[in-house]
């Protein structure tokens, strides 16, 4: 009875490493592998994917991904289109896609970098603790979820909120780009330097990159002008840093301001 006690606690720990930190069913779910498709060879020895195998399925799903964007002409399809997609193993361990939210019409699009626990739950991004301060913060410069676009780098939620693989971020970045070019805002503002590096590629800290502009192009040849600042997940943890992450959303306000008074004139 005791071994059996510490087994299943083994197993439970076992698990909690592994990302597996709830429970969402009483019956355990069996992902179906499309048998046609080639799945990445296995070093006999290590028992870890062959790397040019891992890579050619992720050009594969990644060419999959962009062949979907490329005719796709509405968030509503791109949506049913993603939900389709079978191409990122996140799929199979989150329970339901988190798609963007807000106003698909918005000059601003905020940006984050995957969905946790509680946007996984509801399938809408940023409705957990740390959405509740971002909301907060954003309030406090007049807009609202009415007068902005979110989404995330990834959709799905890695499990246990780890840091989403480059392959996975390859994968899915196609997608993205295609809300960017949808939404077509005139602003982005990035949530934290793994989705800031996601974008724009810089390989800096997010300590270096906000509170610079830097520019995004867009597929009609327009420059979205972005801003990255720190995750209100970090600004949970580091209160400290809550000073910088305000000035960046009043650099963001000033410049929004600026261009809607242009704009009137
Ligand atoms: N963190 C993110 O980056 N995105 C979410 O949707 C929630 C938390």
């Amino acid at each position: 009875m005791m071994n059996n006690a510490m087994n299943i606690k083994d197993i439970l720990e076992w698990y909690l490493l592994a990302g597996v930190d709830e429970i969402c069913g009483d019956e355990p779910l069996s992902v179906e592998i499309n048998k046609t498709k080639s799945m990445p060879e296995v070093n006999v020895q290590s028992n870890r994917p062959v790397i040019s195998s891992l890579a050619q399925n992720t050009n594969g799903a990644y060419k999959n991904a962009t062949d979907i964007c490329d005719k796709v002409n509405s968030l509503a399809d791109l949506l049913t289109e993603m939900e389709k997609f079978d191409g990122c193993a996140l799929k199979h361990t989150a329970s339901k896609i988190v798609f963007g939210d807000g106003n698909p019409n918005a000059k601003l699009l905020l940006i984050g970098e995957a969905p946790g626990a509680d946007e996984d739950r509801v399938g809408k991004p940023f409705v957990g603790r740390s959405g509740q301060l971002l909301d907060k913060m954003m309030a406090a410069i007049g807009y609202d979820r009415e007068q902005f676009y979110i989404c995330n780098i990834i959709p799905w939620r890695p499990p246990g909120n780890r840091t989403p693989l480059d392959s996975e971020v390859a994968v899915c970045l196609p997608f993205l780009k295609k809300q960017i070019d949808l939404v077509d805002p005139d602003f982005i503002f990035i949530l934290g330097g793994s989705a800031a590096n996601s974008l724009l590629n810089m390989g800096e800290t997010i300590s270096k990159m906000r509170g610079h502009w830097y520019d995004y192009k867009k597929s009609n040849g327009k420059t979205a002008k972005v801003l990255a600042s720190f995750h209100p997940a970090y600004l949970l943890r580091s209160a400290g840093q809550k000073a910088k992450a305000w000035a960046d959303i009043l650099r963001l306000k000033k410049a929004m301001d600026n261009e809607n008074s242009a704009e009137n004139h």
